[in-house]
């Protein structure tokens, strides 16, 4: 075998003017010899190169090759070992390259780990029935009651869509908790129950922002909570794929002045910017299936029916004045929600806010033909919320119903009944 790295200093790649997307090309054809795509792999070359080097052994389609891919799935660079895996998938037939994808599923690097299972499993969906349809029996329904003892009633894989925004820790007085950890651990629970009943490969928003809890006096300290970054790490292990991470913006004008001590002093260590922001968390229901598989679940007419207009915002930073509310004291702007749904879901989906308050979501939902359902733990948000969907409601072909959890798990089982029987 020639020496790699002389192989490399062939001219053909080792020439400076050649653009690199050119070279990559030449790198990645079935053609190349394999002694060339080896001595880039052992060279000081990019990872783009590398990675051509090693798709090209795949395309070669040679099974002789079989070890050799099997090396450099094993390669310290993961963009070179996923396309010497993608390389082997061509004998996927093969007992032994089924055996190496399986001792693949205890890879470290999470995208290896996935193609393995994928390939092993195939894309067979989780969920049965119809994707685009939901259960008549949560079309406009608003429960009230505590969200994870409704959850425990809601049929999986039925809810096309989740937005929410959830207490801020002890933030507000409509939920306290006896340590940040209860609160963590209270909302991970929530949104394992909401993972369950997500159609597959749908998304979940979630609306947090940090947190501040005064100090206890003036000797000691008040303490900030990364809600979101900390909801975040609880969120991917449990099978939330994330996506996005769009900033909410509001103005200047309309955020606590926490900068006033630090304008007159200028003194370091002291500063503390206002907060104008709020983070929009997208996140994926984890699946093996892609986007495509859920468009193809609607038809044409829906597709064409739910197209989003032309004035859609371009960046991930959303400038929206925020909501105030004369019964609730954390609403969100119906814009925000408008934007929410109107991107994430299709016509006559159903779209789900498990800490609903004062129903934007619902208002939102109706005016932009899909359903809502909501579930909230106090009664006054709940009465709230009837008169925020009151005057949309007529554009529903489902009138909008109110009821406990007591109702709601009776009419759960009814439609459980109603299933069993077809
Ligand atoms: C930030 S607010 C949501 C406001 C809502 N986005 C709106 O536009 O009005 C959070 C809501 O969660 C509700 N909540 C708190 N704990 C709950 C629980 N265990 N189950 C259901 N709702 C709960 C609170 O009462 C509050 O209305």
């Amino acid at each position: 075998m020639p020496n790699h790295e002389e192989r490399y200093d062939n001219p053909l790649f080792e020439s400076e003017e050649a653009p690199a997307a050119e070279k990559r090309r030449l790198l990645g054809s079935a053609e190349l010899p394999l002694e060339d795509c080896l001595a880039v792999l052992e060279s000081g070359a990019s990872t783009a190169e590398k990675r051509e080097a090693a798709a090209s052994i795949g395309r070669k389609r040679d099974p002789s090759l079989k070890p050799i891919l099997m090396q450099y799935s094993a390669h310290a660079n993961p963009e070179v070992a996923l396309q010497a895996v993608r390389g082997l998938l061509v004998f996927r037939s093969d007992p032994s390259v089924v055996e190496f994808l399986n001792s693949l599923r205890n890879h470290p690097n999470d995208m290896i780990q996935d193609i393995a299972e994928q390939e092993l499993e195939g894309n067979a969906p989780v969920e049965e029935g119809p994707h685009a349809a939901s259960p008549d029996f949560m079309k406009n329904a608003a429960v009230q009651g505590d969200v994870l003892q409704t959850l425990e009633h809601v049929p999986s894989a039925s809810v096309h869509l989740t937005f929410t925004s959830p207490p801020y820790y002890n933030a507000r007085d409509y939920a306290i908790y006896g340590s940040y950890g209860e609160y963590l651990n209270f909302l991970e629970e929530a949104f394992r129950a909401v993972h369950r009943v997500t159609k597959e490969g749908r998304f979940f928003i979630l609306n947090t922002s940090p947190v501040i809890i005064p100090r206890a006096g003036r000797k000691y300290s008040s303490r900030r909570y990364a809600v979101p970054f900390d909801l975040h790490a609880r969120l991917t292990p449990m099978g939330w794929e994330f996506i996005d991470d769009i900033v909410w913006a509001k103005p200047d004008k309309s955020v606590k002045n926490r900068v006033a001590g630090f304008e007159t002093n200028r003194t370091p260590l002291t500063y503390k910017a206002n907060a104008r922001t709020e983070y929009v968390m997208v996140y994926r229901k984890k699946s093996r299936r892609l986007i495509d598989w859920n468009l193809r679940q609607y038809s044409k007419d829906a597709a064409r029916r739910s197209k989003v207009d032309d004035d859609f915002e371009r960046s991930n930073v959303w400038e929206i004045a925020p909501a105030s509310d004369r019964v609730h004291s954390a609403v969100f702007p119906l814009k925000l929600c408008m934007q929410a749904v109107k991107l994430y879901s299709f016509r006559g989906d159903l779209a789900f806010d498990p800490f609903g308050g004062s129903g934007t979501l619902g208002k939102a939902a109706l005016l932009l033909g899909r359903y809502f359902f909501m579930t909230e733990l106090h009664p006054q948000y709940i009465a709230r919320m009837r008169q925020n969907v009151r005057n949309e409601e007529t554009l529903s072909d489902r009138p909008a119903r109110f009821m406990d959890v007591s109702q709601f798990a009776a009419e759960a089982k009814q439609w459980e009944l109603s299933c069993a029987e077809k």
